[in-house]
């Protein structure tokens, strides 16, 4: 699989649709594969929702609840959940054209466990022949009672409106030299934030899919960016310099991820979930009976930094259930290494510590196994940056791209202690620092479980928090 899609909530249920090619474990014909939730937790696989047709491929694309009835596809009373996704004409695509990437549309009225794709699709035809044109996102902007769409075009982000989700007007443009210049744009979304303090701007998520080997994202391949900006209706503002680019995350192998349609308003979060992985190796990494994961459900927040806006990410409150045993470890002044190995805590923990160094520059978590396999996450003071080190994590020559040097990420806080949540599963961890100011994502594989857990510094720091043994979401 890849991308998620279609991300809605309707009647108790999480809705994840995600790229999916049933045949084989490498990208292939794509469908939408679903799954349900009812805690952004716990999953329960559900059939293929849409399957490739005579318009193509079934590519991203969104899904919301037309509450208002303003397709007919369904009533006031049980209104339809619709999906609105991209096409991809595969054979167009090999004859040489460029109008092979068109929107369509399908609908549910039985809370998506089957589907009807609109007989007059494709809703936006690629009458200006742009390569790459994907990726609607929509969803109801009510101070102008309509539907909006964000939809990626290689360079840029052209934005449309609609009455009744079947016809589309377009709106404007955005982004042509704004952010990062890696091509090509995919998978946008645009929706509004507000910040504590009650201010209110608009966030606009853009995937740039780099399939080159050239440095891309911030520690190359593919990436997400964000821009802050202000939204009429019609056209985005970019309320920063044109070059600043933000990023949703610093990690390798958090891509394509969008945020969820209709979440109630007395929950009024801002879901966000990203495919775990990296266009840069995807299609080769050593798993066999599965390929590719999602991160875990992660919040997103707005805050008023001095030099500007920033989105936080921080696990879903509801990941918690997950907690089985907790581990305190009790304020201690570590000068080198503290050894959590005996302490029964699988590689399979939530970790939340505080660290404050006293002239400690460089620390952090390790995970080890009796192969030498050696995953390290931690802060380095000196560059004021936080670093994943998965190069001798275990299998990394599947990819000359995938283990070439250390990531990192800014530290976006000027706190002494330097807080640390991080969740590790078997092969990823998922780190939220400073209250999730930065995130950072990566995956590995060691050839055995990580059984050892250690936490070292190069000198004096104390170190206090919790660790979270953490039970499978299939259970
Ligand atoms: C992003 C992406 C999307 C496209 C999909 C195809 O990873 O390239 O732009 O719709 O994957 O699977």
């Amino acid at each position: 699989m890849n991308d998620p899609n279609g991300m809605v909530y309707y009647e108790g249920e999480y809705h994840l649709f995600y790229q999916y090619y049933p045949d084989s474990t490498v990208w292939g014909p794509m469908h939408w594969g679903h799954a349900i939730s009812t805690d952004l937790t716990h999953w329960e696989h559900l059939p293929i929702a849409l399957y490739p047709d005579s318009l193509g491929l079934i590519f991203s694309g969104s899904a919301v609840i037309d509450w208002n009835n303003t397709t007919n596809f369904g009533s006031k009373d049980k209104p339809a959940m619709v999906a609105i996704y991209n096409y991809h004409d595969m054979e167009g695509e090999q004859t040489g054209k460029h109008d092979f990437q068109t929107q369509g549309v399908a609908y549910s009225t039985d809370k998506g466990r089957t589907w009807t794709k609109y007989e007059g699709n494709p809703v936006i035809p690629n009458t200006n022949n742009i390569h790459d044109f994907r990726d609607p996102k929509v969803f109801w902007h009510k101070d102008s009672e309509k539907w909006v769409m964000i939809l990626a075009t290689n360079d840029k982000v052209k934005i449309y409106t609609s009455d009744n989700l079947l016809t589309w007007e377009f709106a404007s443009d955005f982004g042509f030299g704004h952010g990062s210049q890696a091509r090509p744009w995919e998978c946008p979304d645009l929706f509004e934030l507000t910040t504590a303090e009650g201010e209110s701007k608009w966030v606009m998520i853009v995937s740039i899919g780099n399939r080159l080997e050239e440095e891309q994202a911030p520690n190359g391949g593919s990436g997400t960016m964000y821009f802050i900006g202000d939204f009429d209706g019609k056209s985005f503002t970019n309320s920063n310099p044109k070059e600043k680019t933000l990023w949703i995350d610093y990690g390798r192998d958090n891509y394509a991820g969008v945020t969820y349609s209709d979440i109630p308003e007395n929950d009024d979060r801002r879901l966000f979930i990203g495919w775990m992985s990296n266009w840069n190796y995807a299609q080769v990494v050593p798993t066999e009976v599965w390929r590719s994961a999602m991160t875990v459900s992660r919040v997103l927040t707005l805050h008023k930094k001095e030099d500007g806006y920033l989105v936080y990410s921080n696990p879903i409150k509801e990941f918690e259930q997950l907690r089985t045993t907790t581990t305190t470890i009790e304020e201690t002044m570590v000068e080198s290494r503290l050894d959590l190995s005996k302490k029964g805590i699988p590689s399979q923990s939530q970790w939340t510590l505080e660290f404050t160094p006293t002239d400690a520059t460089d620390f952090g978590i390790e995970l080890s196994n009796t192969k030498r396999e050696v995953y390290k996450i931690g802060y380095d003071a000196v560059t004021n940056e936080f670093y994943s080190d998965r190069m001798k994590s275990g299998k990394t020559d599947f990819s000359k791209l995938f283990a070439a040097k250390i990531h990192t990420a800014p530290r976006n806080s000027t706190a002494k202690t330097v807080k640390f949540n991080v969740i590790f599963d078997l092969a990823s961890a998922e780190l939220f620092a400073d209250d999730g100011a930065t995130s950072l994502t990566d995956i590995f594989f060691p050839t055995e479980d990580f059984n050892s857990i250690v936490i070292y510094t190069n000198r004096k720091l104390m170190v206090s928090g919790k660790a979270y043994n953490l039970s499978s979401i299939y259970e």
